[in-house]
């Protein structure tokens, strides 16, 4: 067995730090998003539900692989996974729980250097007197790097600092960095988003410049909408919303909690960072963006933006929005906005951190300063092609890949290891052993019986989505021999390039037409390079699986 130096050193810091895991973009900048171009009020009721039927159920889970490979010597997903059952192929399933947080790293933290960015341009007064034209015009040149024109290179020296910072605090270990960090990041970030959606939600119509108050983004949120519950597409997207929120599927959640003891609590410690995730998400995330945005845009322009592709809307309208309050105010809730961002950013990278140097360090016994720089180096070259060809699409690509459709697969296998292979008996009792609180046998039964069927119709249903969610039209197209056709955002269209190809279609200038070329060409390289990803770290795996087998290790 590996002898590991890490731990965590308090209780608190390790449920910081795993709230700070979950809580980041997701919460503040994707669930708004998410939200509104799902209908708003919509949109709630599907992603609670998910929350309850498989957001828990899938802590638990994580959480008791976590702690029991660890207490075998593993702290990442693959032999993990193998520990659990003794079927070979388990292995490489687990080689997903490394993949995510390569892919995901490798576009998040340049994100992450676009808050740090913005919030060096809120103090320094750089959005005062633009139009919002203006301001999202500079989100756009700020992410073209040829077209840089105000801050040319800044986004890639940004991104080379993040990075840093990132290696440099996983280089002092859980305890003296990834805990200290969330220890101060995630006690400011509550406060800076508390003092935001007060903010927010007292706005009033006609004062500094608002059209409308808080309260209309906050009921275009809240005023459940039954009608569309029935549209898989909903299900689909508040599904994927909670596995990314809570960073289930990705192998983080496991990493950490393997640096457990055999008897410490797993049950009333995923509740707290569980739930903590879900306050900052749906009480603060749902108060800031949409009803600051609402209020001085209104409803049908934030639905536009919202539309246009998400994560970059907290960039693009809010320093507009902050510097109609004027020169103090503005800098205080820039300061506030984008240093929340970054402490949200910060703490998830971390947790992208931890599995890998804990792969690197039980197989390959590297230091803990050796192993962080590899992952920095890994993410530097894998990154860059996000940096480089950010408008080309490479971003989203990423993160289609690596932070939607790999978190689906990972989850829907490893529950049906645990409740089916591992078996449910014993999984309970890891569950419940040296629990603090008494878990519902309710979880059982869901663990068996409906997590896993769930999760399997949402991916047959993502593979196969038909052209405009229209599921009724599809079927009876089918069914009077006209076939099935696919939507563009189906797993099936989007490995088809359908969207590309119908935009190529539809084009008409030549600059057009090669600007869409260029886009298909480095989407398919994109791919190329996750899937080599994928197969890289396949064959490490199978190396460091027969060291362990000539050594008599493990299993
Ligand atoms: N769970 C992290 C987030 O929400 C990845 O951003």
């Amino acid at each position: 067995m590996t002898k590991t130096t890490e731990s965590w050193g308090t209780r608190v810091g390790l449920i910081l730090a795993m709230a700070g895991n979950a809580v980041g973009f997701g919460n503040f900048l994707r669930f708004p998003v998410q939200a509104v171009q799902n209908g708003g009020g919509t949109f709630i009721i599907p992603y609670l539900v998910s929350f309850l039927l498989m957001g828990i159920p899938l802590l638990f889970v994580e959480w008791s692989i976590g702690r029991y490979g660890g207490n075998r010597g593993f702290h990442s997903t693959p032999f993990m996974m193998q520990s659990l059952d003794k079927r070979k192929v388990w292995k490489y399933v687990g080689v997903f729980g490394i993949f995510s947080n390569i892919g995901i790293a490798s576009y998040y933290t340049f994100m992450e250097s676009w808050t740090l960015s913005y919030l060096v341009h809120s103090v320094k007064g750089t959005f005062t007197g633009m139009s919002q034209e203006g301001v999202v015009d500079v989100f756009n040149s700020y992410v073209a790097l040829d077209q840089a024109t105000l801050f040319p290179l800044e986004s890639l020296a940004f991104f080379v600092f993040v990075l840093a910072l990132n290696v440099f605090i996983l280089s002092k270990g859980l305890s003296g960095g990834v805990e200290k960090v969330a220890k101060i990041g995630m006690p400011l970030l509550i406060g800076f988003g508390i003092v935001l959606a007060i903010r927010a939600i007292t706005l009033k119509s006609g004062v500094d410049g608002a059209v409308n108050g808080g309260s209309v983004g906050l009921n275009f949120l809240w005023t459940p909408q039954f009608d569309s519950m029935w549209n898989p597409k909903v299900w689909f997207a508040a599904a994927g919303q909670m596995f990314f929120t809570l960073s289930l599927g990705m192998g983080s959640i496991h990493a950490y909690s393997s640096y457990l003891k055999k008897k410490d609590d797993i049950a009333l410690n995923a509740m707290s960072a569980g739930w903590m995730n879900e306050f900052v998400e749906v009480v603060l995330g749902g108060a800031i963006i949409i009803p600051i945005s609402i209020g001085y845009l209104g409803v049908d322009r934030v639905v536009e933006l919202a539309g246009q592709g998400g994560l970059g809307m907290g960039f693009k309208t809010l320093p507009y929005l902050f510097a109609q309050w004027g020169p103090w105010l503005s800098v205080v809730a820039g300061f506030m906005w984008f240093g929340l961002l970054f402490f949200a950013g910060i703490t998830s990278s971390l947790a992208m951190g931890v599995p890998v140097m804990g792969f690197l360090t039980d197989e390959f016994k590297w230091s803990r300063l050796k192993s962080s720089i590899v992952f920095g180096v890994i993410i530097l070259f894998l990154g860059l092609p996000t940096v480089l060809f950010f408008n080309q699409g490479v971003f989203d690509e990423y993160d289609y890949w690596t932070g939607t459709f790999s978190l689906f697969v990972f989850a829907a296998l490893e529950v049906i290891l645990f409740s089916w292979f591992f078996g449910m008996d014993k999984g309970w009792k890891e569950i419940n052993a040296g629990a603090d609180i008494k878990v519902s046998i309710i979880f059982k039964y869901l663990l068996k019986y409906v997590t896993p069927p769930i999760l399997i119709i949402v991916f047959i249903g993502a593979i196969i989505t038909p052209e405009g969610n229209d599921w009724t039209g599809a079927i009876h197209s089918l069914l009077s021999g006209n076939g099935w056709i696919f939507d563009s955002g189906s797993l099936v269209g989007k490995i088809m390039n359908s969207g590309l190809y119908d935009q190529l279609a539809k084009a008409t200038s030549p600059e057009e037409i090669s600007s869409i070329k260029e886009k298909i060409l480095l989407t398919n390289l994109s791919r190329i390079l996750l899937l080599a990803l994928f197969v890289a770290i396949s064959l490490v795996v199978r190396k460091a699986y027969r060291r362990h087998k000539k050594e008599g290790r493990g299993f």
